[in-house]
């Protein structure tokens, strides 16, 4: 901490199925601080832990609890496993994730594929 609180220590956070990776505040969420550079890699819902859309799996580093984790999308279980939700956690160090929630196989088919699933182009 500073004298003056203004110097935020920032964290970078990779996610593996893009590669993508940004800075994250540590005292911010992760899904806020990737909303915040631009970046799309985890899908964005409620911010408020209540949709579960933006489940992840933390594969390397730890993560501090900003709020509750709705137990409907992520179950002791799973959090014993490493599953969050991001826009419920901020990182505590250096962060790997993998999207795990209900839109990551959409998502992801359509990130890794040149056509464009709507237009079929
Ligand atoms: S964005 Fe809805 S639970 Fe995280």
């Amino acid at each position: 901490m500073t004298a003056f609180g203004m110097c935020k220590t920032r964290l970078q956070v990779t996610i593996r199925q893009t590669g993508e990776s940004f800075a994250c505040a540590d005292d911010q969420s992760v899904l806020a601080s990737m909303a915040s550079t631009g970046r799309r890699g985890i899908p964005v819902g409620c911010l408020g832990g209540g949709c579960g859309v933006c489940k992840v799996r933390v594969l390397s580093g730890s993560v501090q609890r900003l709020g509750p984790v709705s137990r409907a999308h992520v179950s002791c279980d799973e959090e014993g496993q490493g599953y969050t939700l991001a826009c419920r956690v901020a990182p505590r160090s250096e962060l790997e994730l993998e999207v795990a929630g209900r839109f990551c196989k959409p998502f992801f088919k359509g990130f890794a594929s040149s056509a464009d699933p709507v237009s079929g182009k």
